[in-house]
């Protein structure tokens, strides 16, 4: 059993100085390197034995969209899709206290140039995240040892390449181009790129990273009042419940067979990813490329009175799903605990995304209509 300063490198999850002292050394990089551990598995057995990931196969080949269908010659104004979508800075608005930090003297043009570079670096993110979902799914098409999981991974890859390009193409056509990959989200997709057990790519990607993405993006497509933007958020959160519900249902299967310190492992690993995902929202790169002290600036942030709500509800997937897989309560509700003290155990019997993702298909709901 590890603690948490082996996990996560500190002892206090709660450590800022800890936080921002991890930063992205290298921006300037155009390839970055992960060695891969894993070996990759032939099956001989052909049988298409797992129904639930039978039906998931045959959704997902028929609510394929080509991204080109979607409404690219909408005129973007950064600064109005960025003001619709500032949820998270309720400090903008005079409900804390700025005298003597660096926001004191700013105006509005600040606060709108703050907003435009908070909303490219959010999509950066996701940007990059949708990345390490295309590698870690065309990973799993390897390593995992399932025919059916094996055909399933194969459209998830393809899905994932249709997010990269969109994402791609909204930041560079209609916003001002990419923020590099912030540093903790880095640290976690190499973390899951790296383990050889297969079953971890599950849990790092589909359940922890694209469980946290389906929830931020349903916020930002609820937000947004950009028709470009909200559409591609509405196609693209789609294929993302299709996505959870890919690791819930194949590791509900797997988790049954596995020893208590198996399951302990897999705890500990749920705990470090949701870990560097809190961590990566302090958005230090957006400070830094402003030129204000970060730590002051975070310090300002973190008094923002709606951020522990919006934080807490981007866990509003991956909490219920553990459950599911019953990761809360092994070990004496070790995760339990620590979700306890990121304060997102309240969502644990929300709809977990195994049940729900067929409600979340909207392409489908579309051809039904134009079908009508
Ligand atoms: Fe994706
Ligand atoms: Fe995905």
């Amino acid at each position: 059993m590890s603690s948490t300063e082996e996990l996560i490198g500190r002892a206090n999850v709660n450590d800022i100085e800890a936080i921002l002292a991890i930063t992205n050394t290298d921006v300037d990089e155009v390839a970055h390197a992960v060695r891969a551990n894993a070996e990759a598995i032939f099956t001989w057995d052909y049988e298409q034995s797992r129904k639930p990931l039978q039906r998931l196969y045959e959704k997902a080949k028929t609510s394929q969209w080509n991204s080109n269908d979607l409404p690219w010659d909408t005129d973007v104004d950064p600064a109005a899709v960025a003001a619709a979508n500032q949820v998270q800075n309720g400090y903008g608005d005079n409900r804390v206290d700025l005298t003597g930090t660096p926001f004191q003297h700013w105006g509005d043009k600040e606060w709108i140039d703050f907003n435009i570079e908070s909303q490219s670096w959010t999509l950066s993110q996701f940007l990059h995240g949708e990345q390490g979902a295309l590698i870690c799914t065309a990973q799993i098409v390897e390593t995992v040892p399932w025919i059916d999981a094996k055909y399933y991974a194969s459209t998830q890859v393809m899905d994932e390449a249709r997010h990269v390009e969109v994402f791609s193409r909204y930041l560079s056509d209609k916003l001002h181009g990419f923020y590099p990959i912030n540093a903790h989200l880095k640290m976690l997709l190499d973390d899951i790129i790296a383990d050889s057990r297969w079953d971890m790519t599950y849990l790092g990607m589909q359940i922890m990273v694209e469980g946290l993405a389906l929830a931020a993006f349903g916020f930002m497509h609820q937000m947004t009042t950009e028709p470009l933007l909200k559409q591609l958020l509405r196609y693209v959160m789609s294929d993302e419940a299709r996505h959870v519900a890919f690791g819930v249902l194949s590791l509900k299967e797997y988790y049954e067979q596995l020893s208590a310190a198996e399951i302990r492992e897999r705890q500990e690993f749920a705990f470090e990813a949701a870990v560097r995902m809190r961590d990566r929202f302090l958005q230090q790169e957006v400070w830094e490329r402003m030129g204000i002290n970060v730590q002051e600036a975070v310090k300002v942030a973190l008094q923002d009175p709606d951020r522990p709500i919006f934080q807490s509800m981007l866990f509003s997937k991956i909490v219920p799903n553990c459950k599911k897989l019953g990761l809360l309560d092994a070990a004496d509700g070790w995760l339990r605990e620590r979700f306890t003290e990121l304060g997102v155990i309240q969502f644990e019997d929300w709809v977990d995304t195994g049940e729900e993702y067929a409600t979340l298909d909207e392409v489908a709901k579309d051809r039904a209509g134009s079908a009508a």
